[in-house]
C-alpha cells in the first residue's frame, strides 16, 4: 500500500540543514534554520540551563507523568513572563497555559482546539510567514489566506494594505500574528500599530492568534510585549503560543507553552478543558525536562537575572552582526543598499535575495539560506564574513 504515496519533497527550512551536513565543502555555510550562534559559529548551553539542569538532577524524585496541560507552576512562569507580573489578566485568572513540547506544538494544540470551536473559520497569515504555519493550520483542519504584511520594495512594514484587510476579515475568522521578530522577514508592528490591530481585532470580531516565538529577541523581554499588552487590553479573547527554544536555548527539549486568555476565568477554564482534549490525543502529557528548566530559572532570582544577562548578549551579538553586515556588503562592493538589515529585528533577515540566487549560492558556494531568501544572521561569523560578502556579490550578476 505505502508504495502508492508519492516521496514529500524535504522541508524547506529542516532539510537545508540535512543538506548542509552532508555537503564536504569545508567553507560550507548554513544561514538556514533559526538557530542562534556564537561567533565561533557553535549554539552553546545557556550558563543558567546548566545551572538549573544540575538543580534539576539533584532534586528530582520521579519520572511520572506530568499532568496533561504540564505543572501548573510553569503555567504561571509562563503568564509572567508572558504578560508581565501582576498583570490583570494573570490575576483575574482569564488566561490559562498549558506546558507543549514547543512552539509547534502549542500551534497545533491550538489549531486543534480551534477546529472545535470555531470550525468553519478561516485562518488568515501574513504574506510571507514561517513556512510550516500554512502545513500545521491544514493539518488541523483550516483553509489559510493571506493578509499584506511586507513591502518588498520599500524593505518594511506594508501598514496600509494589512489594516485595510484586518478591517475586511469577518468576525469568527482567526488571524495569525508574530509577536515580535517576524519570521522570515525580520519587519515588526510599533506600539502604535499594535494598538490599531488590537482595537480592529475587538471590534470586527476575529480572534488573534500570536506566535510568540522570539521574546526577548527583538527588543527586551518587556518591551516585545507590546502586542501582547495591546489585545490583552482591548480583546476579551485570544491565543499565544510561546516557544522557549531560542530564547533559552532550549531546540531540542521541546519547549513551549500555549495561554488561552478568556472573557472570564470561568469561560477560560472551560474552554481550556478542550485545550486539554486536543493535547490528550495529540501527545498525552508534555516531556517534563525543558520546563523544568524553565521553571527553576524563572523561579530563581540569581538565575532568572543570569539568564536575562545572556538573552540580551545573544540579542546583543545579532544586532552588532547586522551592522558589521552591512559595512561588509557596502566594503566589498556589493550594489545596492542594505541598511534595512540593521533595521530588521530577531534572528531573521529578508535579504532579498531571489529564488536563482539562493540557489547559485547553495549549489556554487555551498551557502544554504531558505528560498524566498530568508538569512538566519546569527549564522554569519567573523570566519565566513568575507567569504559570505564576496560570493553574494558573485550571486548578485544573476538576475
Ligand atoms: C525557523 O524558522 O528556522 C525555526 O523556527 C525552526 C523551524 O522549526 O523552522
Amino acid at each position: 500500500m505505502f508504495n502508492t504515496l508519492p516521496a514529500a519533497p524535504p522541508d524547506s527550512i529542516l532539510g537545508l540543514t540535512d543538506a548542509w551536513k552532508n555537503d564536504p565543502n569545508p567553507l560550507k555555510v548554513n544561514l538556514g534554520v533559526g538557530v542562534f550562534k556564537d561567533d565561533a559559529g557553535n549554539t552553546p548551553i545557556l550558563a543558567s540551563v546548566k545551572a538549573a539542569e544540575a538543580l534539576i538532577l539533584q532534586s528530582a524524585t520521579t519520572k511520572s507523568y506530568m499532568p496533561i496541560s504540564g505543572a501548573p507552576e510553569y503555567g504561571t512562569c509562563v503568564q509572567e513572563m508572558v504578560f508581565g507580573a501582576g498583570h490583570e489578566v494573570v490575576k483575574s485568572g482569564r488566561a490559562r497555559t498549558a506546558h507543549t513540547p514547543g512552539g509547534t506544538a502549542a500551534l497545533r494544540v491550538g489549531a486543534d482546539f480551534l477546529k472545535k470551536a470555531l470550525p468553519g473559520a478561516t485562518v488568515w497569515m501574513s504574506s510571507p510567514t514561517w513556512a510550516n504555519h500554512k502545513g500545521v493550520f491544514a493539518a488541523a483542519g483550516f483553509g489559510s489566506a493571506d493578509y499584506p504584511y511586507y513591502d518588498a520594495v520599500g524593505k518594511g512594514l506594508d501598514f496600509t494594505r494589512m489594516r485595510e484587510t484586518l478591517e475586511a476579515i469577518p468576525a469568527g475568522d482567526i488571524v495569525l500574528l508574530h509577536a515580535c521578530c517576524h519570521n522570515p522577514s525580520g519587519v515588526d508592528l510599533d506600539a502604535a500599530q499594535w494598538e490599531i490591530v488590537a482595537e480592529i481585532a475587538a471590534r470586527r470580531g476575529w480572534l488573534p492568534f500570536l506566535d510568540f516565538a522570539y521574546q526577548g529577541y527583538g527588543d527586551g523581554l518587556a518591551e516585545d510585549r507590546a502586542g501582547v499588552l495591546a489585545l490583552a487590553a482591548k480583546c476579551p479573547e485570544f491565543m499565544i503560543a510561546s516557544s522557549f527554544s531560542k530564547n533559552f536555548g532550549l531546540y531540542q527539549d521541546r519547549t513551549g507553552a500555549l495561554t488561552l486568555v478568556a472573557e472570564s476565568s470561568a469561560v477560560a477554564a472551560s474552554a481550556f478543558s478542550n485545550v486539554e482534549i486536543a493535547i490528550r490525543v495529540n501527545y498525552s502529557n508534555p516531556p517534563a525536562h525543558g520546563g523544568l528548566i524553565v521553571k527553576t530559572i524563572l523561579t530563581d532570582t540569581a538565575l532568572h537575572q543570569q539568564w536575562v544577562n545572556e538573552l540580551d548578549g545573544m540579542r546583543n551579538h545579532i544586532a552588532a552582526i547586522r551592522t558589521r553586515f552591512v559595512t561588509a556588503l557596502a566594503d566589498h562592493g556589493v550594489p545596492g543598499d542594505y541598511s534595512f538589515i540593521s533595521r530588521q529585528k530577531g534572528m531573521f533577515s529578508f535579504s532579498g535575495l531571489s529564488d536563482a540566487q539562493v540557489k547559485f549560492l547553495k549549489e556554487n558556494k555551498s551557502i544554504y539560506i531558505v528560498g524566498g531568501g530568508r538569512i538566519n544572521v546569527a549564522g554569519i561569523t567573523s570566519r565566513n564574513m568575507e567569504y559570505l560578502c564576496t560570493s553574494i556579490k558573485e550571486a548578485m550578476e544573476i538576475r
